[in-house]
This record gives C-alpha cells, structure tokens and sequence, in this order.
C-alpha cells in the first residue's frame, strides 16, 4: 500500500490532519488499532478553545458543533467556600470557549472522513516505523490479523503517549522533559443537568473538584484521587458526598445528583519530548507531549501541531520549499511549552499535594486572591485558558 502522508491514529491529531490534508488535495491513510465504537466512545476531554472551534469549522467539520456546542465565556473558581467568576471576553477581547466533547469530535471527523472516501483503517496497528531518515519511509502493520506495509512519502505519529511512532527517533536524537504528580482525576459522567451553566474548578484542603458538562442533560465531575487509586474504589454515593463537600459554598448553592454511567480515572502527567520531527518523521499530539488536563489544553494542543504541520505540508507541495517543514518542531514547541506552563500553573494552584504544608496551603490561596482580586492576573489566566495563537 502506498500514500503520500501516512498517518498513524484516529484521535482528534490523526483524524483532523487527514481531514485538513484532503481539503488541500493531499492524500494519506489513517492507521488506527483499535475499534470504530471504542475511539467513538472514549471519554476524554470537553473544552474547545475559540482557536480550535475556528479551525473545525473552517475544515468544515463544525456543523454538529455550531448545533449542539455550549459557548461558555467564563468559569468559576471556588476556594475558601467563595465563588469568583473570569469572564473570558471582558479580559481577552471577546474570546471564550466551546464545551463540545472529544468524542463528538472525532465521531464528527471520521463520519467525514468514511463520507469522502478516504482510507482509515481500524483494527490497524503500526508496528514501526522504518527509514525516517531516508525518502520512503514505511510502517509495517497488521490489519485484521494479516501483515502489511504502508510506504509514505511522510509518517506522522499521532498515536499517543503510547504509540510506536515516538520509539522510532534514535535515542541520540530524543529528549525528554517530564514531571508526575502524586495525584489523578477520577472522572464521571452523571445522567444529571449540571448544576451550574459554568465550569467550576475548585480548591478545597480535601483536594481539587470539577463541575464540568456534556450537554444540558448530562454533567461531567472530576475529583482529585491519591495516584494509583481504582475507580472502582468509590462508590456512587461517596463520589457525590466528596463532591458536596469539595463544591461547597457558603451562599447555599446545591450540587444535583442523578445516576452515574461512567467512571474512570486519569494520571496526571507533564510530559515533552523534543524535537518532533526526525527526517520524514513526524509527531503530533499526546505522542510528543502531555499535560496534565487542569487547563484543558491536551486536545487543543494536538489541534494546533497538525494544523501547523498541514500548512508547511502545504506550503512544501506549493512551492518546493521545506522551511516550514524544517520550523515544525521550533513552531509547535513554543506553544506546547506555554500550554505546559498553564496547566502546570493550574494544577499546582489547585491541587493540594499529599505532602502539603500550612505554608503551600496558605500560598495556593494567596494565588487564588490574586488571580481574584488583580485584572493583571485574571487577564493571564483568561489569555491562556482561551487559547495562544498558532505559532
Ligand atoms: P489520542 O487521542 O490518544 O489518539 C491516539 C490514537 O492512536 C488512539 O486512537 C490510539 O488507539 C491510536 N494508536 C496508538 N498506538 C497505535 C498504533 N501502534 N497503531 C495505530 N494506532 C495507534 N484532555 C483534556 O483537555 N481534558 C481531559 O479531561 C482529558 N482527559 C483525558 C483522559 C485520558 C485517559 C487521556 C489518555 C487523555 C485525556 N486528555 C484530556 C487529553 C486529551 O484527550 C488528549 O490530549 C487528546 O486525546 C490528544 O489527541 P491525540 O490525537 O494526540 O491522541
Ligand atoms: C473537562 C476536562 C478538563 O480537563 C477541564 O479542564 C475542563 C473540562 C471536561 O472533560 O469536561
């Protein structure tokens, strides 16, 4: 089998750089290993930012979204049983965000996909990658139980933090920079309307709560949990007590319970791993880089790197000159770092660590006041919560 760019993963990376490729005339495979149900129902993430509702609906992937998207222009955050608002355009100039899950995006992406007739194959797994270094780079790959060969003209690795693509740089080549937290997320999905129409992100001493959503029907919680804790652990009823008690304010607002359908627990982890090109080797989204998701930026991330990535693939085929090609990795890197800072910042500010002391508490809640009471500090947050530019 024989592409132009072939593609490794059917996340939101794989399946928007095949959909931004074939509006240019460009042609590639998605390879993807798992099931069309399974990549359709993983529950991941649920924030959009302005930059990347842009984007989808330029590709013309943004119909669904523009219908059923919730535009939201702010966010609470709770501590000291208080309640202070962003309001993300007064401070941005009118930027905000989408709440548009993960999986409407990618269900989104591949019914167009599978429309227009371009080949992504699931159950497809990449095995390799060979000859980056040279013009035919190839990935051997099992498909249905039998073994074959894509030979590209480009490989991107768009397949995660544990895809194959990443493995393929030489060990000379790569580094790493990465940092674990003592801490994850457990994370439901209740069959409740959401009790409150913003995002509530929430420091309390007994750890960090988020109030998030997936329609007006159906709400998303998360609940700081020790690292390595099981979902099956919590019981329904003892995840909304701890919710109660962590959302709590002192004006009398009330967290609804209703029937969970979901639970599952996230690690939380920084991670990037530098450059992310190697010869005709790409790498897009969590296969490069993770942030812990406090910012809600994991999936915006990937959306950024495949549309810079699209446009020097585009601009190669255009006019015969590689620069761009030769800038991804500088490109892209300066905005996952900034990303990386953000959440970093986010998380650390909300999340009591297990090793805390009087004095971390005290100062997590003096940076609260701060970003509570300065216009300088809330304008940081709100720029970087919405979006940085495309590099
Ligand atoms: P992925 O979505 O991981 O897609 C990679 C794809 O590659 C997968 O479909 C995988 O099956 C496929 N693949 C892997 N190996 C191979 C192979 N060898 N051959 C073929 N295919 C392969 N971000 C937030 O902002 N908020 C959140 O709440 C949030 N929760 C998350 C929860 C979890 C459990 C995880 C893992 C991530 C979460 N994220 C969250 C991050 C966000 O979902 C990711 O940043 C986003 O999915 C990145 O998209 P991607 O396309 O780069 O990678
Ligand atoms: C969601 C996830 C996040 O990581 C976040 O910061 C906000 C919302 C969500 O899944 O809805």
């Amino acid at each position: 089998m024989r592409t132009t760019v072939g593609i490794i993963g059917a996340g939101p990376a794989g399946l928007l750089l095949a959909r931004l490729l074939h509006r240019a005339g460009i042609e590639s495979v998605v390879l993807e290993s798992r099931d069309r149900a399974y990549v359709e129902r993983r529950q991941r993430a649920g924030i959009l930012e302005q930059g990347t509702v842009d984007v989808l609906r330029a590709a013309g992937a943004g119909e669904r979204m523009d219908r059923e998207g919730l535009r939201h222009d702010g966010i609470e955050l709770r501590f000291d049983r208080r309640r202070h608002r962003v309001d993300f355009p007064a401070l941005t100039g009118g930027r905000s965000v989408t709440v548009y899950a993960q999986t409407e995006v990618c269900k989104d992406l591949i019914a167009l996909r599978l429309e227009e007739g371009g080949p992504l194959l699931f159950e497809a797994e990449a095995l390799a990658v060979e000859g980056a270094e040279g013009d035919r780079p190839r990935i051997p790959f099992r498909h249905q139980g039998r073994e074959d060969v894509l030979e590209c003209e480009y490989v991107v690795g768009c397949d995660g933090f544990w895809g194959v693509a990443r493995g393929a740089f030489p060990a000379e080549v790569s580094r790493v920079f990465e940092r674990s937290y003592p801490y994850a997320w457990l994370g439901v999905l209740a069959d409740v309307a959401p009790s409150h129409d913003e995002l509530v992100y929430a420091r309390h001493e007994r750890g960090f709560a988020l109030l998030s959503m997936r329609s007006p029907a159906v709400s998303r919680l998360y609940l700081q949990v020790p690292a390595g804790t099981e979902a099956g652990q919590w019981s329904d009823e003892e995840i909304w007590d701890e919710l109660d008690r962590r959302l709590e304010t002192d004006d009398g607002w009330r967290l609804e319970r209703g029937p969970l359908t979901q639970k599952s627990v996230t690690p939380m982890r920084s991670f990037v791993h530098e450059p992310m090109r190697h010869g005709r080797l790409f790498l897009a989204g969590d296969a490069a880089h993770i942030v812990p998701p406090t910012g809600a930026k994991g999936l915006n991330l990937a959306v950024g790197d495949v549309v810079t990535l699209a446009r020097a693939l585009v601009h190669e085929r255009e006019t015969g000159s590689p620069d761009l090609l030769d800038a991804y990795s500088a490109t892209c890197l300066r905005r996952v770092w900034q990303a990386e800072r953000f959440s970093y910042d986010m998380t650390t500010l909300l999340h009591p660590a297990p090793d805390a002391t009087p004095f971390d508490a005290r100062l997590q809640l003096a940076r609260l006041e701060r970003i509570a009471s300065s216009r300088a500090a809330e304008t940081d947050l709100a720029e970087a919560y919405t979006g940085f530019p495309l590099g």
